[in-house]
């Protein structure tokens, strides 16, 4: 008989399917020391890899790649930018990395050297477009994992079909960003699934 698999909840229910990944403590904030590390126990670390493992890219904004010092990753990543301002050199681009970003970003063509890049928008990412185009690439299974000003925008599009939200025991209060960032962004969600682990909960909310 098959092993039973503790994460077939977590199975990708349609294609295309935009998944976010995120932790927060119970009072909302999105990092501890200005990072989401800090936040997470042993349980999450797993499911963060164990999502990776079922996407087919993992969509990220530039910030949360500096702040957390993005590698290369077992699956490819589609980083959003506007500036373009990486070090080619570093181990970002070891792996296979999407750079998405506008028409008029500086350093455009220097970007193609160094990466795939996907032109989404004038001056701004269009984010509905951008997922068009990693779905033309055979990238359907998408999982972004932040940070709070690219989740802000996809669910202020109306992009986002699932939000999979770790809870950290703790209380920080101060001004930490919580895990959307921006202008107001309303989704209803519907509960679909509930775990635990050690004293963090992991729960995983639908669009209604
Ligand atoms: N709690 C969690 O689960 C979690 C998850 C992820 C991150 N975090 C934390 O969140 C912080 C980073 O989040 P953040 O909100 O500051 O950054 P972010 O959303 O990761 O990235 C913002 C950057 O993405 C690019 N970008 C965003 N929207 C764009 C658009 N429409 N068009 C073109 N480019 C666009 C810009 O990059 P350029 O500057 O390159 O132009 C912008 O500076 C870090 O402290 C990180 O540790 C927490």
């Amino acid at each position: 008989m098959a092993e039973h698999d503790a994460y077939a909840e977590y199975a990708y229910p349609e294609d295309p399917w935009l998944r976010a990944n995120m932790i927060a403590s119970v009072d909302g904030a999105a990092t501890r020391g200005g990072l989401s590390g800090a936040l997470g126990n042993e349980a999450d670390r797993v499911l963060f890899h164990k999502l990776r493992g079922l996407a087919d890219v993992v969509l990220v904004g530039a910030g949360t790649v500096r702040a957390e010092g993005y590698g290369p990753a077992s699956v490819p990543l589609a980083v959003v930018s506007r500036t373009l301002g990486f070090d080619y050199s570093s181990p970002l681009f070891q792996g296979r990395t999407i750079l998405v970003t506008t028409a008029t970003a500086p350093g455009l063509a220097e970007a193609r050297d160094h990466a795939e890049v996907i032109v989404a928008g004038e001056h701004s990412v269009d984010h509905r477009l951008a997922l068009k185009l990693l779905h033309e690439r055979g990238l359907t299974k998408v999982l972004c994992e932040g940070g709070p000003s690219l989740l802000g925008q996809l669910v202020g599009a109306g992009l986002l079909d699932e939000l999979c939200l770790t809870v950290s025991p703790v209380l920080l209060g101060g001004s930490a960003l919580r895990i959307l960032h921006g202008p107001p962004a309303a989704q209803e969600l519907g509960l679909a699934s509930v775990r635990q682990d050690g004293e963090h909960l992991f729960l995983r909310y639908r669009r209604r």
